[in-house]
């Protein structure tokens, strides 16, 4: 394998200090239908497929994200990447964490945002699926961070972590891909002025029946849904997203996906709602921004309950 094809291949976990456990375990296992593997050293963790864990939670007086993790196929790759940051000046931790942690090897270091990432290979595998639920999840597909300059940010995950632009929208959010092909496994942007941080965390259910049970789930749970169903026009995909106590999920499928060997080139998107929600087509005015949009938006579904 060449370097310049270095790359994660998945999404793998995301790791969140949360204020009040109970209260997050309640919205991970019910609104995000997860099962808890195991818990360890003070840290629950959630899978919902046959790797140990896709959330990770720990209780905390400074609730936030400590860790977005990617996987890395094999070990030589991740020794390469190991080599790289080395090469590039890129501050990392190394450690082993199998009986700690359930990864046996990771790098840990910061995008230029501060956003904490890792690195990882192997992670220990559950012999069995979760038990089946009503709502079925493929895998834990992308997160969005904050990144006070997405272009510096998006320079690092193209340049460093070797991850492909999928699309941008305007200059103000970049999505990219990872080896596993989805349109996007990372999104960086300047979210209402944020300099870092997670703006949400999407899981994939195989097709629209999944999503609409988990819509009515989240409904009857009485956790807010802050978008409702919508059809993403970058990435295709249609889903919608709601509000926990920690960060807010979004649940979505029919995402683009791309093959090793057939790279998008990436788009210069307009800003506008009808960029994130292509239904809203002729209803928007494109001289507003995103977040103006957003905003306008989320009034409207207050108003509307
Ligand atoms: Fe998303």
């Amino acid at each position: 394998m060449s370097d310049s094809r270095l790359c994660p291949t998945r999404l793998g976990y995301v790791h969140l200090r949360v204020k009040n456990l109970d209260e997050s375990l309640a919205f991970w296992t019910r609104a995000v239908p997860l099962e808890v593997s195991a818990r360890l050293g003070g840290r629950v963790y959630l899978r919902g497929g046959l790797q140990h864990h896709w959330i990770v939670l720990e209780q905390s007086a400074d609730p936030g994200l400590e860790r977005v993790a990617l996987e890395v196929e094999t070990r030589a790759e991740l020794d390469a990447f190991e080599a790289r940051l080395k090469a590039l000046g890129v501050a990392f931790e190394a450690g082993d964490g199998l009986d700690t942690e359930r990864v046996d090897r990771y790098l840990r270091f910061a995008d230029p945002a501060g956003n904490p990432l890792e690195l990882y290979c192997d992670m220990v595998a559950m012999p069995t699926p979760p038990t089946p639920r009503a709502v079925q999840l493929l895998d834990i597909q992308h997160v969005v961070l904050a990144a006070g300059d997405p272009s510096r940010a998006t320079a690092f995950y193209r340049d460093v972590l070797g991850m492909r632009e999928s699309d941008w929208v305007e200059r103000d959010v970049c999505f990219l891909h990872m080896k596993n092909g989805w349109h996007h496994g990372i999104g960086v942007g300047g979210f209402g002025g944020a300099a870092s941080g997670l703006n949400h965390v999407c899981f994939q259910p195989p097709g629209l029946d999944d999503v609409m049970r988990a819509r009515a789930t989240v409904r009857k749970l009485g956790y807010p849904i802050t978008m409702d169903l919508l059809r993403h026009a970058p990435s295709t995909s249609v889903g919608f997203y709601f509000a926990g106590p920690d960060t807010v999920a979004e649940m979505s499928f029919g995402a683009r996906h791309f093959t090793e060997d057939a790279p998008p080139r990436p788009r210069l998107l307009a800003r506008g709602l009808d960029t994130i929600d292509v239904w809203q087509q002729g209803l928007v005015d494109h001289e507003q921004s995103v977040i103006d949009e957003l905003k306008k938006m989320a009034e409207r579904q207050r108003a509307t309950g």
